[in-house]
């Protein structure tokens, strides 16, 4: 039998989605589900990961629930074509969670690069929640109780595809071929990898103020973007200036596509043409900003748009969600169910037990 194509992936509601989750993997995820390519794709809301973190503030939480929904919804996540679920409704997480924590070891777990920085920014060095630094596990779980071949995440989260890929092979090794072993699928342009803050830094942040979130007004991007940070030293016009680390250049290498030029800035073919000019000198930031946010606009329009409309009929988000954990349910008690029977732990389904153990008894 062939092996279906499964996509999993998710996010932790702690936040709405800002243009990095955007270019990073909900883009790409709304392409894939558009596809045809794939026979289920579950999309889910990490809401007991998110609170591996937040133990302190549920409310958080659950405000931000609604808010990644309705992201979801707005960028074109299709409930007819995807499961939206929210993992917290799906106990039989917990129960192969709780498997899979004998599979792995605290010092491998101390070596997942992810974790590791996570705990230097939470300032968790000497007081590490055990959900917080287990979380790996967690997500395999998630993972791998849907059997996705397929995870389209961005690159930090490669270490814990690792790590899960790592329990697969060992819970197959040691109780057969019960799980399947998932893909990473990272984006496939560098600037999408991990999009900077409008200020120029790694990572946009909200503590850090520097992001543009997929509900913000077309005013507010506009802001945004006027005061984005470029070159430092690119003062006059006619200064030669810098493309690479400029915030601006990066973004338009995640969002510009040859046929914004002819629509917005037809004196230069693409964008190769329009990086020439500026390392050159004679073009200046009011001009490119400019065509950023018409290339930006165009693509963030559609979904402000959308979303509104969602934000109409919010107790119909909420029954979609509710029919979205169902669905997804199911799905993995069904693994479940594999997952005991190869664990020997299903003694009640297994008729061949009883007997066998019947007449062991009997003969003695
Ligand atoms: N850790 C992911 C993030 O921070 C969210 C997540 C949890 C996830 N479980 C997952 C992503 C499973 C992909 C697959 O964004």
């Amino acid at each position: 039998m062939e092996q279906k194509k499964i996509i999993l992936t998710g996010d932790r509601p702690t936040g709405k989605l800002h243009i990095g989750h955007y270019v990073g993997s909900l883009r790409r995820r709304v392409e894939l589900q558009n596809s045809g390519l794939y026979d289920k794709i579950f999309i889910f809301e990490a809401d007991g990961q998110a609170l591996t973190d937040n133990i302190d503030d549920p409310e958080k939480v659950r405000q931000n629930v609604i808010e990644v929904a309705l992201d979801y919804l707005a960028c074109g996540i299709d409930p007819a074509k995807s499961t939206i679920f929210i993992q917290s409704q799906i106990p039989e997480l917990c129960e192969l969670t709780f498997y899979f924590m004998d599979l792995v070891t605290v010092s491998r777990l101390q070596r997942n690069p992810t974790v590791k920085t996570e705990i230097q920014m939470r300032n968790f060095e000497t007081s590490i929640p055990v959900g917080f630094f287990t979380y790996p596990i967690s997500q395999a779980a998630d993972i791998t109780a849907f059997k996705a071949t397929t995870v389209p995440v961005g690159e930090d989260q490669e270490p814990m595809l690792e790590q899960a890929r790592e329990i697969v092979r060992r819970f197959n090794y040691i109780y057969g071929d019960t799980l399947v072993e998932p893909e990473i699928l990272l984006p496939d342009n560098a600037a999408c990898l991990r999009l900077p803050g409008t200020d120029g830094k790694a990572k946009m942040s909200k503590s850090l103020g520097n992001c543009i979130y997929l509900s913000d007004s077309a005013d507010e991007v506009e802001k945004k973007i006027r005061s984005m940070y470029t070159d430092p030293d690119h003062l006059k016009v006619s200064d030669p200036g810098k493309v690479e680390g400029n915030t601006v250049f990066t973004y338009l290498d995640a969002f510009s596509r040859p046929e914004h030029f002819c629509r917005y800035l037809p004196d230069y073919a693409n964008l190769d043409e329009l990086k020439a000019h500026y390392r050159r000198g004679g073009l200046g930031d009011v001009k490119v900003k400019k065509f950023l946010s018409a290339v930006m606009q165009e693509e963030l329009e559609p979904i402000r748009t959308r979303r509104k409309e969602f934000e109409q009929d919010i107790p119909a988000v909420y029954d979609m969600l509710k029919k979205g954990c169902e669905v997804a349910r199911e799905a993995a008690a069904e693994t479940l169910s594999e997952v005991r029977r190869a664990m020997k732990i299903n003694y009640f389904d297994d008729e061949e037990l009883i007997a066998g153990q019947a007449e062991r008894f009997r003969t003695k």
